[in-house]
C-alpha cells in the first residue's frame, strides 16, 4: 500500500524527518526556503497532510485549493496561522504543540523581563561600542523585579509558568488578568490575585503578556493602555505579534511614557517596526522564547506523533478541532 503523501513546510530536525519518512512519501523543505502562499498551495497538491510552523498560513483559500488535505500538525502552541473555522468547515484536523514547551517558555520570559528591568541588552552596547570610561552612581539604573508587582496578561499555562517563577522566586505579588478566572487552587498554586484588566495595567511594575493573538486581542496594548501604566514599569510581550500596537509602544518608550519593554514578538514579523530599532530601552529577540534544542526538538516530534497517529488510525495528541475526528 502506498504511504500517505505528507509535506513538511520548513527545516526541521533530521531525526523527525526520518521519522515521518517511516511512516509517509515526504516532501520536505530542509533547505528552509521562504515560500509564497501560491508556492505552499502549488507543493501542498496531493498531499494528504502538512507539518507546518507559525509562519505557514492555512486558510479558507489554501483550504479550497488543496482537496486532498486531511490535517495540519503545527509546531507552536500558538495557530492563528489556523483558520481554525474554515479548517473544520472542510475537515481538516488542526494540531498543535502544546506543554512541551511551557517551562522552557516560562524561563525565557522571565529571562527577557530581568534583561529589560535591569537594561542589559542596552548596557552591553554601551561597553561594547567602547563608551565605559567610569564608573557613575546612576549609570544603567534600572528597576527591582525582587518584591515588585508582577502583572500577567494571559494566565494560561506559560502565564502560570511565570507567575510561579515571580512569587516563589522572587517574592512578586503577581496579579493576573485573564478571560476567564483561574480556580482557587491554581491561584494559590500561583500566588496569585486575579484583578481586572485597568487596575493590572495601573497597578504592575511589570508588565507580561501571554495571551493568545486572535481578533478579540489585537493591539490590546495600545497608546490608552500604555498611558494607564506607571512610567517606570516594564512591558514583555512574548505571545504574538499584533497583540501590541508596536508604533505606539515605540512613541511610549521615546517618550518615556513607560521605562522599558522586552519584545519576542513583532506585527509583521521578521520585519521589525523600525521606529523600535531606534530607541535604546528595548530589549528586542527574534521568537526565541521555545528556542532550546531539547524543547524545539519535543514540539517537532509532537507534531508528527499527531500526523503519525492520524494517520494510523490512533487519536491525535493535541487536536484542535476535534469534532473534525467525530465526522470521519
Ligand atoms: C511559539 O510562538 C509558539 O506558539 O509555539
Amino acid at each position: 500500500m502506498s504511504k500517505p503523501k505528507i509535506l513538511v513546510a520548513r527545516a526541521v530536525f533530521p531525526e523527525v524527518i526520518a521519522r515521518l519518512e517511516a511512516h509517509f512519501d515526504v516532501e520536505a523543505n530542509q533547505a528552509d526556503t521562504t515560500w509564497s502562499k501560491a508556492e505552499l498551495i502549488r507543493r501542498l497538491q496531493g498531499k494528504a497532510g502538512a507539518f507546518t510552523t507559525g509562519g505557514d498560513r492555512i486558510d479558507a483559500d489554501v483550504l479550497a485549493a488543496c482537496p486532498e488535505l486531511r490535517i495540519c500538525a503545527n509546531m507552536a502552541v500558538g495557530y492563528n496561522n489556523f483558520d481554525v473555522d474554515a479548517m473544520t468547515a472542510a475537515g481538516v484536523l488542526a494540531t498543535n504543540a502544546p506543554d512541551v514547551l511551557t517551562e522552557t517558555t516560562a524561563d525565557f520570559g522571565f529571562a527577557l523581563l530581568m534583561a529589560t528591568a535591569r537594561r542589559i541588552t542596552e548596557s552591553e552596547h554601551y561597553l561594547r561600542a567602547g563608551k565605559w570610561t567610569k564608573w557613575r552612581y546612576d549609570m544603567f539604573a534600572g528597576s527591582d523585579i525582587h518584591g515588585a508587582t508582577l502583572g500577567i496578561l494571559g494566565m494560561g499555562r506559560i502565564g502560570q509558568g511565570i507567575a510561579k517563577r515571580g512569587a516563589h522566586g522572587f517574592g512578586m505579588n503577581v496579579i493576573y488578568h485573564n478571560r476567564s478566572r483561574l480556580d482557587a487552587a491554581l491561584e494559590a498554586d500561583c500566588r496569585a490575585s486575579y484583578v481586572s484588566k485597568e487596575a493590572l495595567l495601573k497597578t504592575a511594575d511589570h508588565v507580561v503578556l501571554v495571551l493568545p493573538y486572535s481578533k478579540a486581542s489585537h493591539h490590546t496594548i495600545g497608546a490608552a493602555e500604555l498611558a494607564q501604566m506607571k512610567p517606570t514599569a516594564t512591558l514583555v510581550n512574548l505571545a504574538r505579534g499584533g497583540i501590541v500596537d508596536d508604533a505606539a509602544l515605540a512613541e511610549a518608550l521615546r517618550n518615556k511614557t513607560i521605562a522599558a519593554a522586552g519584545l519576542d514578538v513583532f506585527e509583521g514579523e521578521p520585519q521589525v517596526h523600525p521606529d523600535l530599532l531606534t530607541v535604546p530601552n528595548v530589549v528586542l529577540t527574534p521568537h526565541i522564547a521555545s528556542a532550546t534544542l531539547p524543547t524545539r526538538l519535543a514540539m517537532a516530534s509532537l507534531a508528527a506523533d499527531n500526523l503519525i497517529a492520524f494517520f494510523t488510525g490512533n487519536k491525535p495528541l493535541t487536536p484542535l478541532n476535534p469534532a473534525v475526528l467525530a465526522i470521519k
